[in-house]
């Protein structure tokens, strides 16, 4: 922190409460603060002072300040407080090494208590002790007032600055965008908001500033960045909350490498600013094609801190005709309908018991697998399985030795469609390698996944959806695709070529998070429409939804494409955290409640009446 250089006196106080040492000693010092701990001797009073800075610890001696004894009698922990007195070396042994302050001591000579407390509902001064996490949450303020929560917020803070700092440095221009808009979509449900000015109609806020990014680039801004709020109305998890911080940026006049280039540069400043000791597993970041990440990790989001890398066991389930000849049914009729089997080799686990090998059963049902086979290699390297009949031992060793196996380790088999076969062994993958502490909880390994496919077949819908950005551009070499349309030019078709099309899309993962995604986007009208009609859009809605865009790219476009990363999911993993609630100062509960202060709540009737609206129930819900 920058605390060091800046003056924090003020009429309260000379120091902080971390700011005095053994070069201060004879010095007459106020400092003002949390009373963090109270030990009470009779004649002596030690008082534990604490702010954000620091502890600065603070005797009383009746002897000496009896007026200031008497106040500080009364004196209870988190109680505020303020204290006047002259800076003294602690008796040699009794100084705490573990505080910077820990070589001296305060002799207070005046004690103001600016404020009582009641008893805080869990300890502010024991950072380890378990605290439900409602009560956490309900009593926020002095949550936050808690050593771990402190850190993280301040971390958290260094984050943004030092973002900014690049950003100014490299061109980019901070331009806030307006909260209440109109729908822009990102995959989620909006929030919306009701005029009353205009009665019917609504804002939605923006699940991003996408469309508003974009329309400042044909605005000639060039490189824009802001730290932007988001809202999105669906289900939360650890890395999703309805209102959330990104790190917005779009660039004039770039391809995917360029943005890439600096969006790597740019992270990699910034880790090293923010978290100087955590090493970066490989610069320059892997970089991975969408198909590559999913047929190696089963996703798209790979922790690179591990191996275990999915293998495909297909070659050794074929004889020399191509036929399939496993001799085990499952493998053999996967390899017939042209599925997959494949594998992953988790070191050690060769002599799980059976409870944990169904455990691994369940969650591979539970991600979608029919089931799940296995080959234990035991240390003498002789392999143990169920279907070790079926296939032979030859073949069970060879399919061991493909899946990369070593003694001692459990190789775990699904055979099931491509999807369904990386996804749960991606899975897998994913759970055991943080569970078996293969991953290095310190490194940070960033990696960068691109041209992802432009769109997903949605059946119900009939039509297109982008799998990521609506507004991405398609790879160059991929544009055709998009303009020949199969049948109905109007009527999007499960048999357009556009469903082979590639996005110039990014994502960039940290540690197993998807932390980022942008792309290079679509920056002609016609090419825009085009991929818009694709997507399912009348005319009309296009227009409805969209018309601003379209309008403004018929005023001199400029190529450009950006990116957003999630600032939450970026300082949590820095601050080696697993849920963004941990580094945000007042997030919602799992069912999207702030309880500290009773948020949704009923509005007062006379804004219904204002907004002419009346809330008439939901089906299962009482009105
Ligand atoms: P996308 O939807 O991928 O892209 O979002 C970018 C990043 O924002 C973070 N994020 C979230 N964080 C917390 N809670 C959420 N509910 C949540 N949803 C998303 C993730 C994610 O990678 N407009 C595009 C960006 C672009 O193309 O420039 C967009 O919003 O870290």
């Amino acid at each position: 922190m920058t605390d060091a250089s800046a003056s924090l006196a003020t009429s309260y106080r000379t120091h902080t409460c971390g700011a005095l040492r053994a070069t201060d000693v004879g010095g007459d010092v106020r400092l003002a603060g949390w009373v963090h701990r109270r030990r009470d001797h009779g004649q002596l009073i030690f008082l534990d002072l604490r702010d954000r800075h620091g502890i600065t610890q603070v005797v009383i001696d009746a002897a000496d300040a009896p007026d200031a004894h008497a106040v500080a009698s009364a004196a209870r922990s988190e109680y505020v407080v303020m204290v006047g007195g002259t800076v003294a070396a602690r008796l040699p042994g009794t100084e705490n090494a573990k505080l910077p302050t820990g070589a001296i001591e305060v002799q207070a000579t005046a004690f103001t208590i600016l404020n009582e407390a009641k008893t805080p509902p869990f300890y502010i001064n024991d950072p380890d002790a378990p605290v439900d996490e409602s009560l956490r949450l309900k009593f926020r303020y002095l949550d936050i007032r808690r050593d771990p929560m402190q850190q993280r917020l301040l971390l958290r803070s260094r984050l943004v600055q030092s973002i900014r700092e690049v950003h100014h440095a490299n061109g980019f221009v901070e331009v806030e965008t307006p909260n209440l808009i109109k729908s822009t979509p990102e995959g989620a449900r909006d929030f919306i908001v009701p005029s009353r000015l205009q009665p019917g109609s609504v804002y939605a806020l923006p699940q991003s500033p996408q469309q508003l990014k974009q329309l400042l680039m044909v605005a000639g801004v060039d490189r824009y960045f802001q730290i932007a709020r988001c809202f999105r109305d669906e289900d939360l998890r650890g890395d999703r909350q309805p209102e959330f911080t990104q790190l917005d940026l779009e660039m004039s006049f770039v391809d995917e490498a360029a943005v890439m280039d600096f969006v790597e540069a740019m992270t990699i400043e910034v880790t090293k600013a923010v978290v100087p000791d955590r090493p970066i597993q490989a610069v320059p970041f892997p970089r991975f094609t969408y198909d590559e990440a999913i047929e190696r990790y089963g996703s798209d989001k790979p922790d690179l801190r591990f191996g275990l890398e999915l293998v495909d066991l297909a070659p050794d389930l074929r004889n020399a005709d191509g036929a399939p000849s496993s001799g085990f049914r499952v493998f053999d009729e996967a390899i017939a309908a042209g599925n997959r089997v494949k594998a992953i080799a988790v070191p050690g686990l060769a002599d799980a018991p059976r409870s944990r090998i169904d455990e691994l059963t369940e969650t591979a049902r539970r991600f979608g697998a029919k089931g799940l086979a296995y080959l234990a290699v035991e240390p003498e390297g002789t392999i143990k399985s169920p279907i070790l009949k079926f296939l032979g031992e030859d073949l069970a060793e060879r399919l061991a030795a493909r899946a990369g196996a070593n003694p001692g380790d459990l190789v775990l088999i699904v055979a099931d469609t491509t999807d369904v076969a990386n996804d749960v062994l991606g899975r897998l993958r994913a759970d055991l390698g943080v569970r078996l502490g293969l991953a290095d909880p310190n490194v940070l390994a960033y990696c960068w996944v691109h041209r992802f496919p432009m769109y997903k077949w949605d059946e119900e819908g009939a039509r297109w959806d982008a799998t990521h950005n609506p507004f991405s551009g398609v790879v160059p070499e991929d544009e055709v695709l998009l303009t020949t349309v199969s049948g109905d030019p109007t009527r999007p078709s499960r048999d357009d070529p556009a469903g082979r099309a590639r996005a110039m899309q990014y994502d960039i993962a940290l540690n197993g998070w998807e932390l980022g995604g942008g792309s290079v986007r679509i920056w002609r009208r016609d090419l825009l429409e085009q991929s818009f009609a694709l997507q399912g859009y009348s005319e009309g809605r296009m227009r409805n939804m969209f018309g601003a865009i379209l309008d403004a790219f018929e005023y001199g476009a400029p190529p450009h494409g950006g990116i957003a990363l999630g600032i939450d999911r970026w300082a949590a993993l820095l601050a080696y955290q697993t849920n963004i609630r941990e580094v945000m100062a007042f997030p919602k509960t799992q069912s999207g409640n702030d309880p500290m202060l009773d948020a949704p709540s009923e509005p007062d009737p006379t804004q219904y009446a204002e907004l002419g609206l009346k809330f008439v129930g939901l089906p299962g819900k009482p009105s």
